[in-house]
């Protein structure tokens, strides 16, 4: 095992010094240390007993190995990488990838080696399937539905109406307690305005591991630009863009968050390709403050009010029977404090509660009984109160309101 770490870390090691040699323009001699990178991958898959890991180290090879293809294309043809926004770069002569590449978009023809190339670097990382969340599966939040329809869904399904002083929001920030529906929001404001959505997973943004999210975010917006108007969601933004001098920030986080400033920068000084980007955050005090400071909107999403938590405890019972003694009105009532993800979980607990005595008795096994499940009732969901408690603290609540009126919601 020892051994087998030893290959990784030569491979690691070998991708590191390519990145470094391909950043600083020495395409020939980067080219060389990626193909060895992907060599050492694949050898070390071939033994490799973690299935995960194995997975893992395929999926870089395959990366190193067209990342040193297209270098090699770059040195003998002076092709370069488009730093954005100017759509599709010269084809290439060279096309092994084709039969592999994005044919979602139906586009492929007209797709030039270079925005293959970009498309497959944010290929696994970077998820664009609009994601089927709807405004109705959002409960309460009047307030935050409405600033996301202005900040987002308006200007990008009536471009015409933001021209002039009337400028569309470019970044976008969702801050609250855990649990009260950040990504819910976001997920169902991507669904709604129809354009085309790219969600970036922090944690695997900051893929730390061989040191190239920089390159991830550059590309990012790299294809988000020539698909715009698009929408770019950084979900959890604190991981990537914590504050300077915290003592446990490493160069390559610093570059990281460098990158994503002057990325942002670039999305607000191109008028011409909309792009917004939307993040969201739990904890918004760890945020850098040039970071919050390029997220003109920040929306306050908190726990919800009494309407809210009773359209949480109907659309998450939805389906199930109820007996006659269910009272939505006074579940909201009370349940004051509780997150949507506490009633959420209530809720799960609730309903599994009849089939679970139908097991404990037995009867589970005789075909019959299976239809006479019984309704849940009110008691049922008090029963499960008792035993949970709101997850987000008053002292919790209290710092977010410093922060808004610090800092603004
Ligand atoms: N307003 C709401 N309407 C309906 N369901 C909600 C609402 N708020 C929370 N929920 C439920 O709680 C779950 C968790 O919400 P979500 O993941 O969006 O919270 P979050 O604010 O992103 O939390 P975190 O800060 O921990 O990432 C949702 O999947 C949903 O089931
Ligand atoms: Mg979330």
């Amino acid at each position: 095992m020892a051994n087998d770490n030893a290959i990784f870390n030569a491979a690691i090691k070998m991708a590191n010094e390519a990145i470094d040699l391909d950043r600083n323009k020495k395409y020939d001699a980067a080219a060389d240390k990626y193909l060895s990178a992907s060599e050492t991958l694949y050898d070390f898959a071939k033994f490799c007993k973690n299935s995960k890991l194995k997975a893992l180290a395929i999926d870089k090879a395959k990366q190193y190995f067209r990342r040193a293809d297209a270098l090699t294309n770059i040195g003998k043809k002076k092709i370069k990488v488009p730093s954005g926004g100017k759509g599709k770069g010269k084809k290439s002569d060279r096309d092994k990838d084709s039969d592999k590449s994005n044919d979602e978009d139906g586009e492929d023809s007209e797709m030039s080696d270079e925005e293959k190339e970009l498309r497959k670097t944010i290929e696994g990382t970077i998820v664009t399937e609009r994601p089927t969340e709807t405004w109705g599966d959002v409960a309460g939040m009047t307030i935050p539905k409405q600033a996301i329809r202005e900040a987002v869904v308006l200007p990008m399904a009536h471009p015409e109406l933001f021209k002039g002083v009337r400028k569309p929001w470019r970044g976008i920030l969702l801050f609250g307690p855990p649990g009260c529906g950040k990504t819910l929001l976001a997920k169902a404001a991507a669904n709604e305005c129809q354009v085309q959505f790219f969600a970036a997973d922090s944690a695997s943004l900051v893929s730390k591991w061989l040191g190239e999210s920089e390159k991830l975010l550059k590309t990012l917006f790299q294809v988000a630009r020539l698909d715009a108007p698009s929408l770019i969601f950084m979900d959890e933004i604190d991981s990537i863009t914590g504050k300077r001098g915290t003592g446990n920030e490493g160069g390559g986080e610093r570059r990281l968050k460098t990158q994503f400033l002057q990325e942002m920068q670039g999305v607000k000084s191109n008028r011409k390709k909309l792009v917004t980007i939307m993040g969201a955050t739990n904890v918004p005090w760890h945020i850098d403050s040039a970071v919050l400071r390029r997220f003109e909107k920040k929306i306050y999403v908190g726990l919800p009010t009494i309407e809210g938590r009773e359209k949480i405890f109907q659309l998450c019972t939805k389906g199930v029977d109820t007996d006659d003694t269910v009272n939505f009105n006074e579940l909201a009532a009370q349940s004051e404090g509780y997150s949507g993800s506490d009633i959420s979980t209530i809720c799960r607990e609730v309903v599994m509660l009849p089939v679970r005595e139908l097991d404990v008795s037995g009867r589970l096994t005789d075909g019959d009984d299976i239809l006479n499940v019984r309704p849940i009732n009110q008691q049922d969901f008090f029963n499960v109160m008792k035993h949970i408690k709101p997850v987000v603290s008053d002292e919790e609540i209290e710092r977010f309101k410093e922060w808004t009126n610090e800092f603004g919601g």
